[in-house]
């Protein structure tokens, strides 16, 4: 089975879930977008309003940062694939909770173990910590960590600043420009090995 209809029957999984309360007060779940045969994922928080209501991750003004980012190192939306922590939105966009998070993370674990990716990119702390729960955005923004997921197996892990924070703030939005033109060459140093 191709990698698009493994992640079409997880989505239709996925979209009965009610395994946390957020879904009760939420329009979408907001599955993932882009290639399933995607060399990167990118993983955010959760879904804003945009997002809820469209059912699409980084659709609103946090995925315009994004994007721009991407355009900037010529790496298409279509290119990648982009989702969340968090399938579904918390209200009033207020942070997860941690027992939000642990019930959505097996979705996650399944759409990279489909996806099957060369690096995993996460925004922001919340997505850093699912994975490594004791990590410092501040220490380990940029660089390069190999982690071991259970049912996955190693996989390079790429943490960078969550786009909104690069919004309100100046020096974290210097180096959130200055980690993402990192992203090629971590490409292409996979390639080479
Ligand atoms: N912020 C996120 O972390 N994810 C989205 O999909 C949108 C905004």
């Amino acid at each position: 089975m191709s990698k698009q209809k493994k992640l079409e029957k997880l989505n239709k999984k996925m979209s009965v879930c009610n395994n946390c309360k957020l879904r009760k007060n939420c329009s979408h779940v907001v599955f993932g977008a882009g290639n399933p045969e995607a060399k990167i994922i990118f993983i955010g928080e959760a879904p804003g309003k945009k997002e809820d209501e469209l059912g699409v991750p980084f659709v609103g003004s946090t995925g315009r940062i994004l994007d721009k980012m991407l355009a900037s190192i010529k790496i298409k939306r279509e290119d990648v694939y982009l989702t969340n922590i968090c399938k579904c939105r918390p209200p009033e966009n207020r942070d997860p909770l941690p027992e939000e998070v642990a019930e959505c993370w097996p979705w996650l674990e399944k759409q990279i173990a489909i996806i099957s990716p060369t690096i995993i990119i996460t925004l922001g702390k919340y997505a850093l910590n699912s994975f490594l729960p004791t990590a410092k955005i501040s220490e380990v923004h940029g660089k390069i960590i190999d982690v071991e997921i259970k049912k996955i197996g190693k996989i390079k892990l790429f943490p960078l600043h969550h786009p909104a924070a690069a919004r309100i703030n100046r020096k974290t939005k210097a180096l959130f420009e200055e980690d993402f033109q990192k992203i090629p060459n971590l490409l292409q140093s996979k390639k080479e090995q």
